[in-house]
């Protein structure tokens, strides 16, 4: 049976990858809605971008609804050095005709995880965290009814991307990170770790391309966009995937390993704000409360996505 997920997300073309890969993929994912938080660009352009997306996969049906505008506790940083001024950058895609759902995005997590049976929705976020810590802290009863969730966020061995010490989705908004690595919900994480594995060299974009569909080429277009940012930083082959490495998982998990361990988040040091200290050698005594994910087998992981892609 397919798995029930929330996807929370700051759409960013990685994001959007992770999206596309999700609604192709109905046997083992089941998408209940689509909730966008402010992160990569501001909170209108990501609820947009996601409906972008939505409609780039055939799929105006699924609910999209917009969230929290700023992080719980401080001002909101964007990336559009990365993802470019609209977060999607690359392909021209028309503007979205399905609207956005009435009502918060916050409010739909609540209502969906009280709806359904427990241990029946798994949470996937894919920006800063700030609309599930609302939730979490909004109905505190909903978090015993979380199957888990899968999150792309966080490093230990590749430190920071934003920052030397963090990384974007949890520098954003460290203080809901905070909320929910405590939450006591079952969490795996895709750090940079992982992520900076999945890197679209130029055979895996030309096989993006070469689809000939759509999607294809518009997924090819916006690696081709947001590969020029981590070429130059990191002398990297090609553009990270990170959110779509949260999607894979669900499908094949076996593609990713890691360790159980504890992870707490930095919320208060100015210089190392937003840091996921990742007890990766338990050296402490501190419970674990994370699978920390270490490696992909990333040619399977492209493999997974091409063959998936080419089905919208
Ligand atoms: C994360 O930050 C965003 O720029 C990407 O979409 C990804 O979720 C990587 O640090
Ligand atoms: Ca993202």
């Amino acid at each position: 049976m397919a798995r029930k997920i929330i996807i929370d997300t700051d759409p960013g073309q990685d994001d959007a990858v992770a999206i596309l890969l999700a609604l192709a993929s109905p046997e083992e994912i089941k998408v209940l809605g689509i909730t966008a938080v402010a992160g990569n660009v501001p909170l209108a352009l990501t609820a947009k971008n996601a409906r972008i997306v939505c409609e780039l996969a055939g799929r105006p049906d699924v609910p999209v609804y917009a969230g929290c505008d700023r992080p719980l506790g401080r001002k909101l940083v964007t990336a559009e050095h990365v993802h470019g001024k609209t977060g999607l950058n690359g392909p021209v895609l028309p503007d979205p005709v399905m609207p956005l759902q009435d009502g918060h995005a916050v409010d739909f997590i609540i209502e969906t995880l009280r709806r359904e049976d427990a241990g029946a929705v798994t949470l996937c976020p894919l920006g800063p965290l700030t609309n599930i810590a609302m939730a979490f802290e909004k109905a505190p009863d909903i978090m015993d009814r979380v199957a888990g969730i899968v999150l792309m966020g966080g490093a230990y061995f590749e430190v920071g991307n934003i920052t030397p010490a963090a990384e974007f989705n949890i520098y954003v908004d460290p203080q809901a990170a905070d909320i929910v690595f405590k939450s006591g919900v079952d969490i795996t994480v895709m750090p940079l770790d992982v992520t900076h594995k999945a890197l679209v060299t130029r055979a895996r974009n030309d096989a993006f391309r070469a689809l000939g569909n759509r999607v294809g080429v518009a997924v090819a277009e916006m690696t081709d966009f947001f590969e020029r940012f981590d070429k130059e930083k990191y002398g990297s082959e090609g553009a990270p995937l990170h959110d779509p490495c949260v999607t894979a998982y669900l499908i094949r998990p076996e593609l990713f390993s890691g360790r159980h361990i504890n992870v707490e988040i930095e919320t208060r040091s100015e210089l190392t704000l937003g840091m996921t200290v990742a007890d990766w050698w338990r050296v402490t005594d501190r419970a674990p409360n994370a699978m920390f994910m270490g490696d992909v087998d990333a040619d399977g992981f492209f493999a997974l996505l091409t063959e998936r892609l080419a089905r919208l």
